[in-house]
């Protein structure tokens, strides 16, 4: 956690934001597996995070901006409780950390909904992700189920966005936390892998590096050799010389912020000629991508030129023809990197795509419905303080090239017969993790992921 002045002053920015009424906040409930008892691990909501740092299960918390009260709902354990989980901090002590000195009772959060909806008050909440807070909203504002997220509030979804998209200076010390230890799980699965290994062997070595620092991992590892399925889960296949490994894996902190990086490396100590040369290309997008970083500047450039790139690359290999602007502006490139180059990064490996993507990446403009750029998470304008991933990728997916083939879909800008020689190939993404300062761009983290040829070979041949 941080100091509580740090929770104080967020809250106090909200309130000033917000204006008037109530603001529901919900917490995350411990979520089982099979049976109540057996659980996932406990994830708090990170809005939740973010205002009262509180990071236990079942609680709730409302700032009535009018009568200047801020309130943490939740129940202390029972002696039953006790007696299986070990003494806790009472919720008292818990939200005096985050500088919230009024606890309550679960019970009395209706009570006090209950009363606001007959004094007409406005009651702002987040659209719910998880089903028992559904359910909870429910019960609380007399929601019809299919009406709760229509009625969440955009004022409250808008500031949310606008204060936690801009990284103060110790959250970035956070992040580079995750990311330095995303490093470490990368360089392990990179002196690990040989043939003859299962994935889930990969992935399990991944998730260990990121649990001996005794911290969790921000999204469910990516460890595959069809890096050409973007989030391939699966890791039941055996490694063989002459397989690509791709391996898209994030550390969350202590504090629970993100870290999100991709490798792509050779099974065998050295790429093939062929890998080699997608592989380069694939870093060129990348480089392209980060030379587009400019402060005030939208993202949606710094796709555009990684696509532009991809395209050049392409046409030069052979597998593209015509004119690369005109291929780019019918979407063409997205054969071979059907989504976005990037996503913003915080508590959420994804930040706040709970709360929509186009408010998040697009200020509330529209997005593209053309395939490829509909999958960009993020377009606006990069703002000081914003933190977020360069992930362009190269990849071959057979269904997707057999499908445009047989559809004749944007022929003029490709070679089939070339294209085809690629259908086993599968994918390639580097991701590294930036935040956008007043001088551009700064990648974060104080450890390097090897990415060019030579430093991926070296830790191979190592
Ligand atoms: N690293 C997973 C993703 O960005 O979707
Ligand atoms: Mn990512």
């Amino acid at each position: 956690m941080f100091s509580k002045e740090t929770y104080i002053q967020r809250r106090k920015i909200l309130t000033k934001k917000i204006g008037s009424g109530l603001i529901l906040l919900m917490g995350n409930d411990e979520s089982p597996m099979n049976y109540a008892d057996n659980g996932y691990h406990f994830r708090q909501d990170s809005t939740f995070l973010y205002y009262f740092g509180v990071d236990f299960p079942a609680l709730a918390a409302v700032i009535d901006v009018d009568n200047d009260r801020q309130i943490i709902f939740g129940n202390d354990y029972t002696i039953d409780d006790i007696v299986w989980m070990g003494p806790q901090p009472t919720i008292t002590e818990r939200a005096s950390e985050g500088g919230i000195h009024q606890v309550l009772p679960t019970s009395e959060l209706a009570t006090m909904m209950h009363e606001a909806l007959k004094q007409d008050r406005e009651v702002h909440y987040l659209p719910p992700y998880r089903p028992e807070n559904k359910l909870k909203l429910q019960h609380l504002l007399f929601l019809h189920p299919d009406h709760i997220a229509q009625k969440s509030s955009l004022k409250l979804i808008r500031a949310v966005v606008n204060q936690r998209e801009l990284k103060s200076d110790e959250e970035i010390r956070d992040i580079e936390k995750a990311v330095d230890l995303s490093v470490e799980m990368h360089v392990g699965a990179m002196h690990l892998v040989r043939p003859g290994m299962t994935e889930a062997q990969v992935a399990a070595r991944v998730y260990e590096i990121a649990r001996a620092a005794n911290c969790e991992i921000s999204f469910p590892i990516i460890a595959t050799i069809n890096g050409q399925t973007l989030h391939n889960h699966y890791h039941g296949n055996v490694l063989k010389s002459g397989d690509l490994f791709l391996l898209d894996a994030g550390a969350e902190s202590i504090n629970h912020y993100a870290g999100d990086l991709s490798s792509t490396f050779p099974v065998d100590a050295t790429f093939t000629a062929q890998q080699k040369v997608v592989y380069e290309m694939s870093l060129k997008a990348h480089q392209a991508a980060i030379g587009a970083l400019v402060l005030n500047v939208p993202f949606r450039n710094v796709h555009l030129a990684a696509c532009k790139s991809i395209a050049t690359s392409m046409k030069e290999l052979g597998l593209m023809k015509g004119n690369v602007d005109e291929a780019v502006a019918a979407g063409a490139h997205a054969l071979f990197l059907p989504c976005g180059t990037g996503h913003m990064m915080g508590l959420d490996v994804h930040d706040m795509e709970n709360l929509g993507e186009v408010w998040v990446g697009y200020d509330g403009e529209p997005k593209s419905t053309q395939f490829g750029l509909k999958s960009l998470r993020l377009a606006k304008p990069l703002k000081q303080g914003h933190v977020f991933t360069i992930e362009p990728g190269i990849y071959f997916i057979p269904e997707l090239m057999d499908k445009w083939q047989s559809e004749g879909h944007l022929n003029d800008f490709f070679n089939w017969t070339e294209i085809q020689k690629f259908r086993n190939f599968g994918g390639i993404r580097n991701e590294e993790d930036y935040m956008m300062t007043e001088n551009g761009p700064r990648r974060l983290g104080t450890k390097v992921k090897p990415k060019t040829v030579e430093e991926v070979e070296a830790i191979r041949k190592g």
